[in-house]
């Protein structure tokens, strides 16, 4: 089309080839164009943090990129948390802390959430707070939000931690 530029991009694993206007922000071809509408727009100004999604494996608010920049790299959305029919760590924590009110914010929360818990591990309190400051959650229930975020830590640790056969395999060897 006339205007309009081709973009490749990888998406949740899978080859994506599309065209799009110079003007067209990532949030808005991820929802709009591929139909993942899991990543939300909440202000369009790069206050809200709900549109976050990770590009080449970093966080970044998808409505501070325009589509054409994200050309030729690895775009993971909230679809593609999950793998194998296993929630990722930070959905099950955020389950089992209640760590959503109405949902808005939560695409956003778990994917720099998910993000986090691989650099930071062993985080505490008040670094995860940090972590959030580019979060807004409207029904403001960050309490649930950071704790969530410390389960998530643990059942990360947890799925890492080798299995009981494998621990006396390496006493062993
Ligand atoms: S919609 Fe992107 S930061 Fe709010
Ligand atoms: S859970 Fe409602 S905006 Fe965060």
């Amino acid at each position: 089309m006339e205007g309009h530029l081709s973009i490749q991009l990888t998406v949740n694993g899978r080859a994506v080839a599309g065209e799009v206007e110079p003007r067209t922000l990532l949030a808005h071809y991820l929802r709009d164009a591929l139909g993942l509408t899991g990543t939300h727009v909440g202000c369009d100004t790069s206050q809200c943090g709900a549109c976050t999604v990770l590009i080449d494996g970093l966080p970044v608010k998808s409505c501070t990129v325009l589509a054409v920049q994200a050309d030729g790299s690895a775009i993971t959305t909230v679809e593609g948390l999950a793998s194998g029919g296993h929630a990722h760590a930070v959905q099950r924590a955020f389950q089992e802390r209640h760590g959503l009110q109405c949902g808005f914010c939560t695409p956003g929360v778990l994917m720099l959430s998910s993000w986090f818990i691989q650099q930071y591990p062993t985080a505490d309190d008040r670094q995860i707070r940090e972590a959030l400051d580019g979060i807004i959650c409207r029904c403001t229930g960050y309490e649930n939000i950071v704790q969530s975020i410390a389960r998530a830590q643990e059942i990360q640790r947890e799925n890492q931690a080798p299995l009981a056969g494998e621990a006396r395999e390496g006493v062993s060897s």
